[in-house]
C-alpha cells in the first residue's frame, strides 16, 4: 500500500548533439505534457547538452539528469564533471554506476558510493544502477551480485538518504539486446532490494525507495513490467530517442 510515484527516465547514453537534443525535446514536450502528474519523467542527455536542454524544458513536466559525475567538487581532474556543475545547470538527479560505466570505465562498488555521495552533497538524488551480466544469472548470482552492489553503492549513507534514492536494476543481458527480463524475473529481483533495504535500514526507507526496471525497455514490454508491485518505473535507453517510444512507456506506465 506504498504510495510511491512511478519515475520513468530516457537514458540517452551517447547520442545526441545539442541541435538533435533540442529537436526531441521540442517532440517529448508536446506528447508527454498531459501525462506527467502521477509519473515523474526525467530525461538524461549527454554533458554537453545538459545547459540547452534545461532551457527547453523550463516549464515542462520533465526533470533533467546527468549520466556521470565525478566525486570532487573541483580541482585537477582533466576531462571530469563535478556534481555542483550539474545542478547549476539544473539537474535534479544523476545516473551512477550505470553497467556500461563499470565495464568500459572501470567503475566499482566503491567509486559509485563516493559518486553517490558527491550528487547528493550537491542537492541532487543519485540513480544508482545495478545488475548482473548473463554469465553471473546462470551461475546463479544474480541475488548476490545485485545485493553486493546495493550494499556497497549504499555505505554510509543514513535511511533517511536512501529513502530518497532511485535505484535502477539493469541485468547487463537485457541492455541493448532486445532482450528483456520477464516481469517476474524483475519483480523478483526488486522485491530481494527492498528486504535488503529493510534488513540495512528500516522498513520505512525500504518501502519508499523506488527501484526502476532497465534493459531493453518497449512500449510493447511495458505494461507488463510496471503492472509489478515493486517496479516503480523504467530506465530506458534506446526506446527513450524516439518522442512517441517514451510517451507510450510512460502511458504504460501511468
Ligand atoms: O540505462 C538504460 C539502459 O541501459 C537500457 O538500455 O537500450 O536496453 O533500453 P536499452
Amino acid at each position: 500500500a506504498e504510495a510511491r510515484r512511478k519515475i520513468i527516465a530516457g537514458n540517452w547514453k551517447m547520442n545526441k548533439t545539442v541541435p538533435e537534443a533540442l529537436a526531441l525535446v521540442r517532440e517529448l514536450r508536446g506528447v508527454v505534457s498531459a501525462l506527467g502528474d502521477k509519473v515523474e519523467l526525467v530525461i538524461a542527455p549527454p554533458f554537453v547538452a545538459l545547459h540547452s536542454v534545461a532551457q527547453a524544458i523550463e516549464d515542462s513536466n520533465l526533470k533533467l539528469a546527468a549520466q556521470n559525475c565525478h566525486w570532487e567538487v573541483s580541482g585537477a581532474f582533466t576531462g571530469e564533471v563535478a556534481a555542483p556543475m550539474l545542478k547549476e545547470v539544473g539537474c535534479a538527479y544523476v545516473i551512477v554506476g550505470h553497467s556500461e560505466r563499470r565495464q568500459f570505465f572501470g567503475e566499482t562498488d566503491e567509486t559509485v558510493n563516493k559518486r553517490s555521495r558527491a550528487v547528493l552533497k550537491a542537492g541532487m538524488v543519485p540513480i544508482i544502477c545495478v545488475g548482473e551480466t548473463l554469465a553471473e544469472r546462470e551461475g546463479n548470482q544474480t541475488l548476490e551480485v545485485v545485493e553486493r552492489q546495493v550494499k556497497g553503492a549504499l555505505a554510509g549513507f543514513s535511511a533517511a538518504d536512501v529513502a530518497r534514492f532511485v535505484l535502477a536494476y539493469e541485468p547487463v543481458w537485457a541492455i541493448g539486446t532486445g532482450r528483456t527480463a520477464t516481469s517476474a524475473q524483475a519483480q523478483e529481483v526488486h522485491v530481494a532490494i527492498r528486504s535488503q533495504l529493510a534488513r540495512l535500514y528500516d522498513g520505512a526507507a525500504a518501502g519508499q525507495v523506488r527501484i526502476q526496471y532497465g534493459g531493453s525497455v518497449k512500449p510493447d514490454n511495458a505494461a507488463e513490467l510496471l503492472g509489478q508491485p515493486d517496479v516503480d518505473g523504467a530506465l530506458v535507453g534506446g526506446a527513450s530517442l524516439k518522442a512517441g517510444d517514451f510517451a507510450a512507456i510512460v502511458k504504460a506506465g501511468v
